[in-house]
């Protein structure tokens, strides 16, 4: 099978390896993962979260791209060329549906990075904890300024691939990532050596062991680890239509994985010592806040600090736009591989889609601030979609993807895939046995506990 000529296709390994990584990398990293160990107690989290990506995730990153580079098509079309006359598809048409649903409050997050470029670059953010609280909570209740940014990021996403995915991702992503690495790693050395820090540290390190088994920090550790890696909804399959032959799967997978991870982690290195080190601190209170309420004070602390925040947000920008990007393209790819359409109506159509789907959740705040949470989930409606397509819709589409390849396509027919050219994959077998029985296992189990949970 070749790939036509308008679907294009990656320039190197590295250039597959950057826009992988620079579908990961995002917000998921630096807003989401320290939001998510802030609610599920702190060092627990982190834990499970680390068995997560390795048992779980990194097989399914493996799984997904030998998918899409096997079948060479949209994530709809690649479980049918697979499995020709089988309801496969199905779940390509989940990931379709969890690429407009996720990026629809993924928008709207990118546009209050937006804003804090120069909430920050200009110091009208400052003050004592509840000054800094406050703005944000002024600010993400003014609706029409939450919509219009959402809106702005929306085109700019659409602008960025009307043209194909190819050109811009690599180069933006090449640049972007050694500086964003950098950058978090000079706010992590200043944010451990604040006083208090180290109540922050433990807390971040020291796990509670008495929530191990506790099902809601279990979903909510593998949704994040499933956000953050991109996976369960065909964004890597898409992405892995584009790659080569010649690129070995297993050790693109695992560099794509191993960047992800650091940064998450680092993102924690910053928030928990700056955020203990202000007094009355409470991590799991701020919930979508907690980066935005944090952070400012942290610049505080730096000479030049407002200069460290606006590059800081310009970066946090980038890095999500490149996350927009594949969710993006998802249901653009599906329309033009199965549908014929063309690039540029595939993707103005599917973005005017959801910047209406977005409205809600930009509006979720201020809204808030005149109803209250949302009476019967106890939420807000942008944590609500969070929750829906993160902890189910993303572990779901996983499970479905394990299944397909451990018992549909099976192990043998994907080690051809993943083994072609000599690939590098030394724990092939390992690999087989974790996407036949762990993964499925793992998954199904935490997702049936935590609906149980519910009632
Ligand atoms: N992984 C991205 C992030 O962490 C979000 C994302 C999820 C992108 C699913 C594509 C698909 O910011």
């Amino acid at each position: 099978m070749t790939a036509t000529t308008d679907r294009g296709a990656w320039g190197s390994r590295l250039g597959f390896i950057l826009a992988a990584a620079g579908s990961a990398v995002g917000l998921g990293n630096i807003w989401g993962f320290p939001t998510q160990v802030g609610r599920g107690g702190g060092a627990v989290f982190v834990l499970v979260y680390l068995v997560c990506v390795a048992l779980i995730c990194l097989p399914i990153m493996i799984a997904e791209i030998a998918i899409g580079r096997r079948a060479q098509k949209d994530p709809v079309s690649a479980f049918a060329v697979i499995k020709p006359g089988s309801p496969w598809w199905a779940v390509g048409a989940l990931g379709v549906m969890a690429g407009v649903g996720i990026l629809s409050f993924y928008a709207v997050i990118a546009g209050w990075t937006i804003a804090y470029i120069w909430f920050t670059g200009s110091g009208v953010v400052h003050g004592s904890q509840e000054a800094i609280g406050a703005f944000f909570t002024d600010f993400t209740a003014n609706g029409p300024a939450t919509v219009l940014l959402t809106l702005l990021v929306l085109a700019m996403t659409a602008a960025a691939i009307i043209g194909g995915v190819r050109d811009g991702i690599e180069r933006v992503t090449k640049a972007l990532m050694p500086m964003l690495i950098l950058l978090l790693i000079v706010l992590a050395l200043r944010a451990v050596t604040l006083p208090g820090a180290a109540a922050g540290l433990d807390y971040y390190l020291r796990p509670d062991f008495s929530r191990l088994f506790d099902v809601s920090v279990l979903n909510a550790a593998l949704g994040q680890a499933f956000f953050s890696l991109s996976l369960g909804m065909g964004a890597m399959i898409t992405y892995g239509s584009y790659l080569p032959k010649r690129v070995g799967i297993a050790a693109a997978a695992m560099w794509v994985v191993f960047l992800d991870t650091s940064i998450a982690l680092l993102a924690g290195f910053i928030i928990f010592p700056s955020g203990f080190s202000i007094e009355g601190f409470d991590p799991g209170a701020s919930g979508p806040g907690l980066i935005f309420a944090v952070l400012p004070r942290l610049f505080a602390t730096l000479p030049g600090g407002h200069l460290f925040g606006a590059a800081f947000f310009i970066m946090l920008f980038m890095a999500a736009l490149t996350s927009t990007v594949s969710l993006l393209e998802v249901p653009v790819a599906y329309l033009i591989d199965s549908h014929r359409w063309t690039r540029r109506r595939a993707v103005i159509t599917v973005a005017a889609v959801t910047f209406v789907l977005s409205i809600p959740s930009a509006l979720g705040n201020g809204a808030i601030a005149f109803f209250g949470q949302l009476p019967v989930v106890g939420m807000d409606f942008l944590s609500l979609m969070a929750t829906v397509w993160n902890n189910f819709a993303l572990p779901v589409g996983g499970l479905f993807i394990a299944l397909f390849v451990g018992w549909v396509w099976r192990i043998d027919g994907a080690l051809a895939e993943l083994l072609a050219e000599q690939a590098w994959f030394p724990g092939a077998r390992v690999w087989g046995f974790l996407i036949r029985y762990v993964c499925p296992v793992a998954i199904f189990l935490i997702i049936v506990f935590t609906i149980q949970g519910l009632f």
